[in-house]
């Protein structure tokens, strides 16, 4: 039976951090679904179909990685793809507390599928979508911190070129 994870996320954007932890999950699962929250409560500066095709572009050469999204429950969208686990990064101490909390609500939904928590290559213990925007909306260097993909589709943003 193939192993099916879920990496969930708002990847507004993805960054070498995300990329990085998708990288790994895939080597360790059959088949891995990247999948954008659609939440409307969150104020994106990337539509729904812009985060997935920068995603698309960044994982084209993992071929079990597929692409997707979802509104409503995590366990629900997981439970309809037929994922056992759901795949985190866990960055610094900070990040614990949020994901303890997401994590034990999501195993009274449904505990049946794991949470599976990888850590942060230390060169990435710092990075976030949010910083890589504050930075980029400024002009500053952006290029170790992202995919070049996702550089130029920050540049397009903030008219920067
Ligand atoms: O990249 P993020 O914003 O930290 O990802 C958060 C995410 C998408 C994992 C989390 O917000 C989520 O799973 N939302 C879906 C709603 C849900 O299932 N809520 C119940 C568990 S808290």
């Amino acid at each position: 039976m193939s192993k099916i994870a879920v990496v969930p996320g708002s990847f507004d954007p993805i960054t070498n951090g995300h990329l990085d932890i998708i990288m790994r999950g895939a080597s360790i699962f059959d088949e891995v679904f990247v999948v954008v929250l659609n939440n409307s409560s969150k104020n994106p500066l990337f539509s729904v179909e812009e985060r997935m095709k920068l995603i698309k572009d960044v994982t084209s050469h993992l071929p079990n990685v597929k692409v997707d999204t979802f509104s409503g429950l995590l366990m629900d969208y997981a439970k309809n793809v037929g994922a056992s686990a759901i795949i985190r990064g866990l960055r610094a101490v900070s990040d614990f507390e949020y994901e303890m909390q997401i994590t034990s609500m999501n195993r009274v939904l449904n505990d049946e599928i794991e949470t599976f928590f990888i850590m942060t290559k230390n060169q990435y213990s710092f990075l976030s979508s949010s910083i890589v925007k504050e930075v980029a909306k400024y002009g500053g260097k952006i290029e170790e911190l992202v995919p070049p993909q996702v550089e130029a589709a920050l540049k397009l943003k903030y008219n920067n070129d």
